[in-house]
């Protein structure tokens, strides 16, 4: 799958399973820099060029923080997402794409429940597709997130555990994460009930369990949300008994690291896979991952519309 480099020089941000170390450190090295830069960079590098968002499902986040990172970028910014736009009268989404590059938008960040969508255009435009998460494909901005928060606590992921939690089977984070953290030199365990975690998962590299203790000696524990909008059977019997034996709760905070993490890519449901406790306490940057969103996605616009050397 083409990644940051294409050998057409055309670059896309499709997965993180073919980023090179080299590329993680550009990445998170200029992500780093907005970050510190937060105050002075606001009037931004691009003003010349136009940043479409094609968004076929919900988002807080992921939008939110690629419309903060192109607006300190001085990127314009059109948003034909499908409520706004003749998206609604059927238009397919490559014919949209091709409208929007015909209306002078230099770059396509793209949301969509099919998973491989954003590799089918960039294989029809010749300008960067970037992907804010397809189906239960890949979430590549997310996970670059999700490493660089990792990395504003600990210098670095070597050996670190991390274990995900919950609905993996439907997760496009997780599959994004597994890439990256592993990687990143972590070791990644994989928990949930049977029925969340895909046959073969292990051919990963991945560690499972089906017992939530196996998170307690964990730097990193990372719940995810239950994605029933992705659910053909009934997985689990309720959301209430998934709580009961899988929802990271208090009685496990107690028992965690002093210095682990709690991280939730979001959004969060209080009460199914995440207590209100855990969720709002000293070692969650749950907050911090949504903040980082905005310097990740500064750094992902500027590489690909820069044209900078990252290899
Ligand atoms: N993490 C994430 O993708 O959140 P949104 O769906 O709100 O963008």
């Amino acid at each position: 799958m083409i990644n940051l480099i294409s050998q057409t020089r055309v670059r896309h941000l499709l997965d993180t399973e073919n980023l090179t170390k080299n590329q993680f450190d550009l990445i998170f090295s200029k992500a780093n820099y907005y970050k510190e830069n937060r105050e002075s960079n606001q009037t931004g590098s691009f003003p010349d060029k136009t940043i479409g968002f094609l968004f076929y499902e919900p988002s807080t986040r992921t939008k939110g923080s690629f419309i903060q990172a192109s607006q300190r970028l001085g990127l314009r910014v059109l948003d034909f997402s499908p409520n706004n736009s003749s998206i609604a009268k059927g238009e397919s989404l490559l014919d949209t794409a091709k409208n929007l590059v015909s209306l002078g938008v230099n770059t396509i960040v793209l949301r969509n429940k099919q998973s491989g969508s954003p590799f089918f255009l960039s294989n029809h435009l010749d300008i960067p597709i970037i992907s804010a998460g397809d189906g239960m494909h890949a979430h590549p901005t997310q996970s670059l997130i999700d490493a660089f928060t990792i990395l504003t606590h600990f210098d670095t992921l070597e050996n670190k555990k991390i274990a995900i939690i919950g609905d993996i089977r439907h997760s496009r984070v997780a599959r994004s994460n597994i890439y990256t953290f592993l990687k990143l030199g972590a070791k990644v365990t994989l928990v949930g009930p049977p029925t969340f975690l895909p046959e073969k998962i292990s051919e990963f590299g991945v560690s499972t369990s089906t017992d939530v203790e196996s998170i307690l000696d964990s730097d990193i524990i990372m719940p995810l949300r239950i994605q029933k909008e992705r659910q053909l059977y009934g997985y689990i019997p309720s959301c209430a008994e998934y709580f009961e034996y899988f929802g990271i709760k208090q009685e496990h905070l107690q028992k965690v690291k002093a210095n682990a993490l709690i991280m939730h890519p979001g959004p969060i449901n209080r009460g199914i896979e995440i207590s209100s406790s855990v969720a709002d306490c000293d070692k969650s940057v749950i907050l911090e991952q949504a903040e980082n969103g905005v310097f990740i996605r500064m750094a992902i616009i500027s590489i690909l519309l820069g044209g900078e050397e990252d290899e």
